[in-house]
Order: C-alpha cells, then sequence, then structure tokens
C-alpha cells in the first residue's frame, strides 16, 4: 500500500464476497462522515456521538458475520482473526466510553484512527481468509 490514505472505498478493498463488501462499504461510508463535521461544535458532538453508536452496533454484526464465513470455508487461521476482531471492539469501546465521557468528540481524530484501522484490517487481516478460500487448503 501507499503512504498515502485512500479514504475512498475503491475496488482495492473488495473480497469478492458480496455481503462483507456491503458491510465494509457500509461501515466506510458512516466512519468518512466524521471527516466533513466541523470541530467543536454541539451539533458536531450530537452526530459523533449517533456516528459511534450506530458504528458500535454494526462492528459487532459485521465481524460475526465475517466470523461465520471464516468458519463455513474451514479458515485454518479463524483463532487469531477472531481475536484480531476481539481486540478491536475492546478498544473501540475503551475509546467509546473515554468520549462519552468527555462530551467533546475530535472528528477528524476519529476519523483517521477508524478508517486507518480499517483499511489496514481489510486489506491484510481479510485478504488472508480470501486468498485461503480462492488458493485452496
Ligand atoms: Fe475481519
Amino acid at each position: 500500500m501507499s503512504k498515502e490514505l485512500i479514504v475512498e472505498w475503491t475496488s482495492i478493498y473488495k473480497t469478492g464476497i458480496d455481503f462483507i463488501d456491503v458491510q465494509h462499504k457500509r461501515l466506510f461510508d458512516e466512519i468518512t462522515k466524521l471527516k466533513k463535521l466541523e470541530q467543536n461544535s454541539r451539533e458536531t458532538n450530537r452526530e459523533v456521538y449517533r456516528i459511534l453508536n450506530f458504528l458500535e452496533e454494526y462492528i459487532i454484526i459485521h465481524f460475526s458475520e465475517e466470523e461465520a464465513y471464516m468458519d463455513k470455508i474451514g479458515y485454518d487461521d479463524i483463532i487469531s482473526h477472531k481475536s484480531i476482531h476481539s481486540n478491536f471492539i475492546k478498544e473501540f469501546d475503551t475509546l467509546k466510553n473515554r468520549l462519552d465521557s468527555d462530551g467533546n468528540y475530535n472528528p477528524v481524530q476519529l476519523f483517521f484512527f477508524l478508517i486507518k484501522w480499517l483499511q489496514q484490517h481489510i486489506a491484510i487481516e481479510d485478504q488472508k481468509y480470501v486468498n485461503y478460500q480462492s488458493i485452496g487448503k
């Protein structure tokens, strides 16, 4: 990957598994909304709060459906992939709780944290089970 962050959803993030691509794109779209918000306004805080609540639920749904898929194809590294997911859920919850108690969100900082994680995860970790499935066991 180049050093420049490509922040839009592009075909390089495609796994070729339709429901997973739809969910990844939804995550991208929702996270990208953060980038467009102004800093330090009451309106922004409300919107960030809404986005984080959405992500909190959607990430859990996405991870569990992806894990069911990995299980279905018999992916041999599923345990380490699951632990990456659960570590991220913990990290996300810690971050969200801290922000909820501060009540003051920095949307751009949050955007970069989340989009970097998602891009790297899709490009590196998700690609591993995609390769496993297409190249064979
Ligand atoms: Fe994943």
